[in-house]
């Protein structure tokens, strides 16, 4: 891959760059992406019967184990060289700010640093009354298990549609959008809100904004580079000529 010499030297002299993922950073570790046609999670399964908290409140048994899969699923992949090329660039670059919509904890088993996760993590679970997170609970073989405080249901410490999203991630995730020099958008189709603005408010406080994906998307055009290709190799190849 050509990388071309303006965006080389942007990367070079940036003071603050930011960078956003999605799904398409971890699908050549073997975690499905969302909208996929084909293997996509939304193409297989109905997201308002999963990821809401009527679902839940419908059949806590089938969410929670819909979860349990899924959390399977991560425990058994491992960072590919997108993920590793993102905390190498964070040794590099005076200032990353690392935002995530993925709760499968890749960039941090890759060493990235202070990982803004936007959308909460697979391997937390909190209180569905109390929305505490919780540390641990007793198997007691019922499904969900109980909140070992007040013995509710436990959930996933994951965002569902209709929820609001953690409070200082959101903040810290727009700070990083309208402070930052260069913006990243990586592996996401760029079409679920909030996430979806940050790339947005960045170009328009004049941040260049780089887009890595084998598709287009809504933001392609506002891009000052599209980088079409898998975020494993096309990474990878931008840090290696960026600092031969
Ligand atoms: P999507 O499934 O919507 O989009 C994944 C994107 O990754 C697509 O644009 C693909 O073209 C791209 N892609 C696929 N393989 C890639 C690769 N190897 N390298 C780079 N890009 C690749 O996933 P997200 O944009 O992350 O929210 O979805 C955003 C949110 O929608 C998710 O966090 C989830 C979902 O509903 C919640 O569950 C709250």
């Amino acid at each position: 891959m050509n990388s071309p010499a303006p965006l080389l030297a942007a990367l070079r002299t940036s003071r603050h760059l930011a960078v956003l993922t999605g799904a398409g950073i971890s699908a050549e570790s073997g975690v499905p992406t969302f909208r996929d046609a084909l293997a996509g999670l939304w193409a297989r399964y109905d997201p308002m019967a999963l990821a809401t908290r009527a679902a839940f409140q419908r059949d806590p048994k089938l969410v929670w184990e819909w979860y349990a899969w899924r959390r399977r699923l991560v425990s058994q992949v491992t960072p590919n060289p997108g993920h590793y090329a993102l905390a190498d660039l964070a040794q590099r670059v005076p200032r990353l700010t690392l935002v995530t919509q993925n709760v499968d904890g890749l960039h941090q088993a890759a060493g990235s640093p202070e990982v803004i996760e936007l959308h909460g993590n697979l391997g937390r679970v909190k209180c569905f009354d109390e929305d505490r997170i919780i540390n641990g609970w007793t198997e007691t073989g019922e499904v969900p298990p109980r909140c070992p405080d007040c013995g509710g249901w436990l959930r996933p410490d994951v965002v569902w549609f209709g929820e609001a999203l953690p409070r200082a991630a959101l903040a810290a995730a727009f700070a990083a959008a309208e402070g930052c020099d260069l913006f990243f958008s990586i592996g996401t189709s760029a079409v679920v809100e909030p996430a979806a603005s940050l790339p947005r408010m960045a170009a328009e406080r004049g941040a260049l904004l780089v887009e890595v994906n084998p598709e287009t998307t809504p933001l392609s055009d506002a891009a000052s580079w599209s980088l079409c290709g898998p975020a494993g190799l096309v990474l990878p190849a931008l840090l290696a000529a960026a600092w031969p």
